[in-house]
């Protein structure tokens, strides 16, 4: 990761995907993708992966492992993922700390695990089991919730816990952090002290739609608002360069105001590098 520095990404989607690779080298640090999104494609997805990646760094971002469920983990699927990698420069490969598979039913909602020691203790041995299989660390991501499950530690505990005894990577989602304190009531500052700040080796941020008066939902949909750029801010700060990645999974009508956007965290990271 130390190539992307502090670099500002975006995700590479098929929607947008000629206007990303328009843009000049000099404006986007790196390109992210949804590794289900691309593998084992060919025709013209393979072509425009193989322009990003010879124009672009690229991140791998999961959505499909269940690194949280309680059935044994994929091996045929993680199989194909280790292949993947092994075709592409991949700088770093991502999953969220949930889980979205039980039984037979396989959902597309990440949900989250029981904030507890049992639920600690379990995904974190298969998080090993995935760095060991892929032969390469993986950084676990802060979910956006909407309910807990008979919680016995706190959030930032179990997310604490999961890292130290899986000793991976975290990628902190920081609008994730926004939009959890305001449903859950909480301070996100306080949050964001209460964790490992060290392990961080990438950040998201993303936009998202307040629906009721106590209800914020994760949409990647919307612009970034101000008070998710000041935790951006904050958090910078406190931690060594890492690379961060503007999320956006709809509304791609006005790509010119994504790249505002990006040009924005930019300012902001150079802003507090200068005065570092
Ligand atoms: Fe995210």
């Amino acid at each position: 990761m130390r190539q992307l520095s502090s670099a500002v990404g975006i995700g590479f989607r098929k929607e947008i995907a000629e206007e990303t690779l328009a843009l000049a080298k000099s404006q986007i640090g790196f390109l992210e993708v949804a590794p289900e999104n691309w593998m084992g494609l060919g025709g013209r997805s393979r072509q425009l992966l193989e322009r990003a990646i010879e124009k672009f760094p690229l991140t791998c971002h999961g959505l499909s492992l269940s690194l949280g469920s309680p059935e044994p983990l994929d091996e045929c699927f993680l199989r194909e993922l280790k292949q993947f990698f092994a075709q592409l420069p991949v700088c770093l490969y991502s999953e969220h700390l949930s889980y979205c598979k039980c039984g037979n039913a396989h959902l597309y909602d990440l949900l989250p695990m029981p904030f507890n020691e049992e639920a600690v203790a379990h995904v974190a041995k298969r998080i090993r089991k995935v760095q060991d299989f892929l032969e390469r660390p993986i950084a676990i991501e802060n979910i956006s919730y909407y309910y807990s499950c008979e919680p016995q530690i706190s959030e930032a505990e179990f997310l604490t816990r999961v890292v130290e005894e899986s000793d991976c990577g975290l990628l902190l989602d920081v609008n994730n952090v926004y939009v959890n304190a305001f449903n859950h009531g909480y301070d996100p500052y306080q949050f964001l002290e209460n964790i490992p700040l060290e392990k961080v080796v990438h950040i998201h941020i993303a936009g998202h739609e307040k629906v009721a008066p106590d209800l914020i939902i994760d949409t990647h949909a919307e612009p970034i608002i101000d008070p998710v750029y000041q935790l951006l801010e904050w958090t910078l700060n406190h931690i060594d360069p890492v690379p961060i990645l503007l999320e956006r999974d709809s509304k791609f009508d006005d790509f010119a105001a994504l790249i505002e956007e990006v040009e924005a965290l930019k300012g902001i990271v150079e802003r507090v590098y200068a005065l570092k």
